[in-house]
């Protein structure tokens, strides 16, 4: 098998070739994105997208191992990051280590995700000193939903310099990417260029060192609501609902199974 990419692989492609991202949260899914991506991100975007959760905030850490678990056994090239989840970080750098030593050691992974710029900063350092690769994640952030008051665009106007500051802190701490969620397209070109790590867009530039989506959302599998910065690159839940239907009508009509589907007690299987 192939030998899978490391954090600093990708860090060092920073200015180069844009870096191909994706969530995935199971095996079969895993399998079709390593076949194309970098790096696969077992977000905790798991919670909306799988569990039917209203934001992020529920999501635990068993959630965040069970998924993991089953996405290594997908991946063969692509780097594996894992969301660490609300609450399992944010009370001190020790307690991010312990959560974070887990899933490494759990899922296999090969890094880990956390939200937060300058407030995060020392908690980043942390890890990275202690062996944990630390994707950070910046801008619109999904677990402070009840601080932010919503999933509004970051950094418009005078934000803009806290969005910057983010980006240089999480850089100085040793992050090896950020991601830049739902900012202003300008804001995300001028960072890309001021910090020395890769910037991973989602809602942001296709200036930035790589792009993440969520895949439910960019297969048109989660259709419960669509940001604006959702492609989606296929219909699969119309196609589902299309596939459902026509089953029901066939077994209504006994027209499923049909002769090709059923056993005699003679010859071969
Ligand atoms: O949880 C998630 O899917 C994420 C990406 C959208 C970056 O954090
Ligand atoms: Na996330």
């Amino acid at each position: 098998p192939q030998k899978a990419l490391t954090a600093a692989e990708i860090r060092a492609r920073k200015g180069g070739a844009p870096l191909v991202c994706l969530t995935a949260y199971t095996t079969p899914i895993a399998r079709l994105a390593d076949a194309h991506c970098d790096l696969v991100l077992v977000g905790d975007s798991v919670g909306m997208v799988l569990h039917g959760l209203p934001s992020t905030l529920p999501v635990t850490l068993e959630m965040m191992i069970l998924h993991g678990q089953s996405v290594a056994r997908g991946l063969e090239r692509a780097l594996m990051v894992v969301d660490m989840p609300f609450g399992s970080y944010e009370e001190s750098p020790a307690q991010a280590f312990l959560n974070a030593a887990r899933i490494m050691a759990e899922t296999g992974a090969g890094a880990v995700k956390l939200e937060g710029g300058r407030h995060m900063a020392e908690t980043i350092r942390f890890l990275v000193d202690r062996g944990i690769p630390v994707m950070a994640h910046i801008g619109l952030t999904p677990q402070s939903v009840n601080a932010l008051g919503g999933y509004r665009v970051q950094g418009k106007g005078d934000d803009a310099e806290r969005i910057r500051d983010d980006a240089q802190a999480v850089t100085d701490a040793g992050a090896f990417s950020v991601v830049l969620e739902k900012v202003p397209a300008a804001l995300a070109d001028q960072i890309t260029a001021e910090i020395t790590i890769p910037t991973i867009g989602i809602g942001a530039s296709a200036g930035c060192d790589g792009q993440i989506l969520v895949i439910d959302d960019m297969l048109g599998l989660f259709d419960a609501f669509k940001p604006k910065f959702v492609k989606r690159y296929a219909h699969l839940a119309a196609d589902a609902a299309e596939a459902i239907r026509t089953y029901a009508e066939e077994v209504r009509a006994r027209a499923f199974p049909a002769p090709e589907h059923v056993f005699t007690d003679e010859g071969a299987k």
